[in-house]
């Protein structure tokens, strides 16, 4: 995989948020703003490729998102669908290789078909990878790998004193992957909502007034600007972090 220019984050998460107020301020249905919200991602994917990013998470679709109203459900799940087909070349063409986190399991067949055969397809792709979080939540994603640590616990395979936070986060959705660098979210709302809780401990928070829908490549230039200014100091002194290479 190539590496991201300097400046750029190698890894974003996007929290993307205010579909539904998007559409509601314009008196129109809530599917409405999640439709405009898809084109929003196509711009932001391709944004993100051009500008040499080398991971993309987006939060599509929580655990929790789960309970809203079944129609919204269902138009969210056709639109996830659309989006596999209408993208596909897109994706192949780009070298991108798509993946997922959260429980894929759950999603009707109609979209989680199309959805494995693309990640298939675009599997060996190094141009960039777009990780789609659907079906997605932090702390269970944490539930999910701390009982299989205890299964292996109770079969005597692992000694509980041997646990440690690699064993952790080799049984999370994102073993293996470099953490989030920087994690934006729209629409005005300043909290994690339950996405990455524990790769983005040291991820760089970026909150826009911006709703999804409006979300413009320029507004992703000014996130990574206002990334780039930042000094990671990851716990050390601002004197140390610049000695190991942390900027500024
Ligand atoms: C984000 O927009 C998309 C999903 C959560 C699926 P919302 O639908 O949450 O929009 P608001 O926050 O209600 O405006
Ligand atoms: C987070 O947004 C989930 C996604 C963007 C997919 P929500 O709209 O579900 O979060 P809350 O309810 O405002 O915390
Ligand atoms: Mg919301």
């Amino acid at each position: 995989m190539a590496s991201a220019p300097v400046g750029v984050p190698r890894h974003v998460a996007i929290i993307m948020d205010g579909n539904g107020r998007w559409a509601e301020e314009r008196g129109l249905p809530r599917v409405a703003g999640h439709r405009e919200g898809a084109r929003a991602v196509n711009r932001t994917v391709r944004a993100c490729r051009e500008l040499g990013v080398e991971a993309l998470t987006l939060y599509a679709f929580s655990e929790q998102n789960w309970a809203r109203p079944e129609d919204e459900v269902d138009a969210l799940m056709q639109l996830l669908h659309d989006y596999v087909h209408e993208e596909r070349f897109e994706i192949l063409d780009n070298a991108i290789r798509l993946t997922t986190i959260g429980d894929v399991a759950r999603l009707p067949a109609f979209v989680r078909i199309p959805l494995e055969a693309l990640k298939a397809e675009s599997a060996n792709n190094r141009g960039m990878t777009l990780a789609l979080a659907l079906s997605y939540g932090g702390r269970e994603e944490l539930v999910r790998s701390v009982r299989r640590l205890a299964h292996r616990v109770a079969a005597g395979e692992l000694d509980p004193d041997a646990i440690d936070a690699d064993a952790i986060e080799d049984g999370l959705y994102t073993a293996g992957w470099p953490a989030p660098d920087l994690m934006i979210r729209t629409s005005g709302e300043v909290r994690l909502s339950n996405f990455l809780l524990w790769q983005a401990a040291y991820a760089e928070l970026y909150f826009t007034p911006v709703p999804w829908p409006e979300f413009q490549r320029t507004d992703l230039e000014e996130a990574f600007a206002n990334f780039a200014a930042r000094q990671r100091r990851f716990g050390l002194t601002g004197t140390q972090a610049l000695a190991a290479g942390g900027g500024r």
